[in-house]
């Protein structure tokens, strides 16, 4: 028996989509007892040298009004129109599968809510953590737990940079050249550099864990372009990796999520996490710390997360979500989010006296976000000024 499928948008991880259903048909065959074909692949581009040239359309009506397409695998990237079409596959009765999390974090509750209304499923394993199958683990195997935090480092292009800037002494923008090179990058690279992407992730993990959506606007995002090589070297004479940090928790019902650079130890595995790997530590009350690892991004570990949200709805276990939109009341305050904290100042200065000196920074003691700036402007008040404040994981 076969099952047809069609695939929006034929760049890097749709036309891996099609290359692991292609090279692994067999085998996919013989495990779920079907065949999965790829019946259409909508794209503005012709690809005339490609094996695929021949399934490439560019009206989508095309794939709505094809009775036998089950299931539509959006690879678009981007809100629009990644948004309108899978509303209208799902509309039409299709299931969809996405790798993106742009959509998912900004439009999740509406594309779930029209899954539950069509009965069909909509699912995103490959918007977070590339090929680490970190959606279906917090869903299935640690459902019966109940999370109390997730810290990760979530983006691959980032990681790739501090790990040149760390092992390599390379720069910010080479290190960047090579990271869009290999085509791990989004398209436009702040999403990557300004923690846009990694906060778009740390949403969707916070909504599975928390069952509700933090809008992105209310999650406090840092980049890595304030990350310099000086900090990067000091803290690693220390014991500390600097790493851009994805983390949620929940502290009585109100729950967090953040994105910034902090040090991470070095006997904390989430420091060995280097190039474009990914890394997600769950922390369950019964099943205590899960770290799962993998590659966060790239054509074929990407692909992989959307096949196996294929197969599942192909195979009947397709899944659909029950989020709520978390309310303000709902949020702490990054204000109140407590710390030790990595600080360098221009010149030596009274006010830290009570911190570990490391060697041209200091750690301090743990304080609120609001007791650091506090201490950040009294240390620019008093002609020490702070040319790196970095927050500690642990
Ligand atoms: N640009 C993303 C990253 C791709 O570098 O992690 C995978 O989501």
């Amino acid at each position: 028996m076969k099952k047809y499928i069609a695939i929006l948008g034929f760049g890097v991880v749709g036309s891996g989509c099609a290359d692991v259903l292609d090279t692994n048909k067999k085998l996919i065959a013989e495990r779920c007892g079907f065949e999965i074909e790829v019946k259409y692949i909508l794209d503005l581009r012709d690809f005339p040298q490609s094996p695929y040239a021949d399934k490439i359309v560019h009206d989508y009506n095309v794939i709505l009004s094809d009775p036998e397409v089950e299931l539509v695998a959006e690879m678009m990237g981007g809100s629009h129109p990644a948004l309108e079409f899978s509303l209208a596959a799902m509309d039409a009765k299709k299931s969809v599968v996405t790798s993106n999390k742009e959509v998912v974090a900004t439009h999740g509750l509406e594309l779930l809510s029209c899954a539950k209304e069509n009965a069909v499923s909509y699912m995103f394993e490959a918007s977070v953590g590339g090929g680490i199958p970190v959606i279906h683990t917090i869903d299935t195997s640690l459902v019966q737990n109940d999370i109390k935090e997730i810290s990760g480092i979530l983006n691959g292009t980032t990681n790739y940079i501090l790990t040149q800037m760390n092992t390599a002494g390379a720069d910010f923008e080479s290190a960047l050249k090579e990271a869009q090179a290999k085509g791990y990058a989004e398209a436009d690279p702040s999403a990557d550099v300004d923690g846009i992407d990694a906060c778009r992730k740390i949403a969707i993990l916070a909504s599975l864990a928390f069952g509700k959506l933090i809008p992105t606007e209310c999650i406090h995002t840092e980049g890595v372009r304030t990350v310099a090589r000086k900090d990067v070297e000091i803290a690693a004479a220390a014991g500390y990796a600097i790493k851009l940090i994805g983390r949620t928790f929940a502290d009585n019902k109100n729950i967090c999520a953040y994105v910034c650079p902090m040090l991470v130890k070095n006997n904390d595995p989430l420091s060995t996490v280097n190039d474009v790997f990914n890394g997600i530590k769950i922390n369950g009350d019964a099943v205590g710390e899960v770290m799962l690892y993998g590659r966060g991004a790239g054509k074929l570990p990407t692909a992989s997360a959307v096949v196996s949200d294929i197969i599942n709805i192909l195979s009947g276990s397709g899944v659909s979500y029950s989020w709520q939109k978390a309310e303000g009341s709902d949020i702490i305050d990054f204000d109140n989010v407590v710390s030790k904290q990595y600080i360098r100042t221009s010149s030596k200065s009274a006010l830290l006296d009570g911190a570990l000196d490391i060697g041209g920074a200091y750690i301090t003691g743990e304080m609120s976000e609001a007791e650091a700036e506090e201490l950040v402007k009294k240390l620019n008040a008093s002609g020490a000024d702070v040319l790196a404040r970095i927050r500690i994981l642990g």
